[in-house]
């Protein structure tokens, strides 16, 4: 028996659409016959990947905003709502990492942290969640982390993000289920991006060894999952969290 998920007909967010496993997912979304909507902080990025990104489908636009800025996010879903008069699916996946040892991690480093990846995850899923209710019906799926799970030495704000990432996810699912809104968290593993690709080559050595699967994950790895999530096949899914890791630290 064989599958093709079809998003045709389909408006899609996602957030930091610009690079990475952002990229990957728009790809992904619009090689499935969705619309994507990008909304990036940086426009140089997207602007560099945007023939790449064209080649699949020209079903896209993008959207320059900074996810901690409530206003700004407010303002753009409501232009991606009068060009598109709806929003089926939401991706928040737009995230930094800023590392240190708690002891010495400063009050900015941690805010930054917490306003992009968690704050950021509230503003636009607040404000797509009223015209999903009104649609009665939508699929929420944020980009948490293994690391949310099980937390790391250097990433406390990071790990405290993303598990509030988590945490938000099953509330939106409790609290919307009655409105045909299902909401998900993907917790990837190591993925070769731009936020991995700064580490030592020991240390991307020494994660490597931790992985059942002996391969560092490909963006791709993460889009194919956030595909299922969006699709008919996952209908019964929601409040959940799918760990997409080669295997890692289970
Ligand atoms: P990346 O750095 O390649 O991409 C992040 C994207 O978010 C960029 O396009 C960036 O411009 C955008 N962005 C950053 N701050 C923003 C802001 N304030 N407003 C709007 N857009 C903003 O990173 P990557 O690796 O693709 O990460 C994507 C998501 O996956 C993040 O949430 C990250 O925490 C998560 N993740 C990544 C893992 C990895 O191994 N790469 C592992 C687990 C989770």
């Amino acid at each position: 028996m064989s599958f093709c998920i079809e998003l045709t007909g389909k408006t899609a967010i996602v957030t930091g659409g610009s690079s990475g496993i952002g990229l990957s997912i728009s790809q992904v979304l619009l090689n499935a016959g969705a619309r994507v909507m990008i909304i990036d902080i940086d426009e140089k990025r997207f602007i560099s990947v945007k023939d790449e990104i064209k080649k699949i489908s020209p079903e896209f636009d993008f959207y320059e905003a900074d996810i901690k800025n409530s206003e700004k996010i407010s303002e753009t879903v409501q232009k991606i709502i009068s060009k598109e008069s709806k929003i089926d699916i939401l991706i928040n996946n737009a995230g930094i990492v800023k590392d240190g040892l708690l002891i010495r991690m400063n009050d900015e480093d941690w805010l930054d942290v917490i306003n992009v990846n968690l704050n950021g995850m509230f503003y636009i899923t607040k404000n797509v969640l009223k015209h999903m209710v009104k649609a009665k019906s939508g699929r929420i799926i944020s980009i948490a982390s293994v690391i949310g799970e099980i937390g790391n030495a250097g990433q406390a704000n990071y790990a405290a993000s993303k598990a509030g990432i988590i945490a938000l996810t099953k509330s939106i699912a409790k609290e919307y289920a009655a409105r045909g809104i299902l909401a998900n968290a993907i917790a990837p593993g190591f993925i070769k991006t731009i936020m991995t690709d700064k580490l030592p080559e020991d240390v991307k050595d020494a994660i490597k060894k931790g992985i059942p699967l002996n391969r560092i994950g490909e963006p791709y790895d993460i889009a194919n999952a956030v595909l299922f999530l969006c699709s008919e096949l996952s209908g019964y899914i929601t409040g959940t969290v799918m760990n997409v890791n080669g295997g890692m630290y289970m």
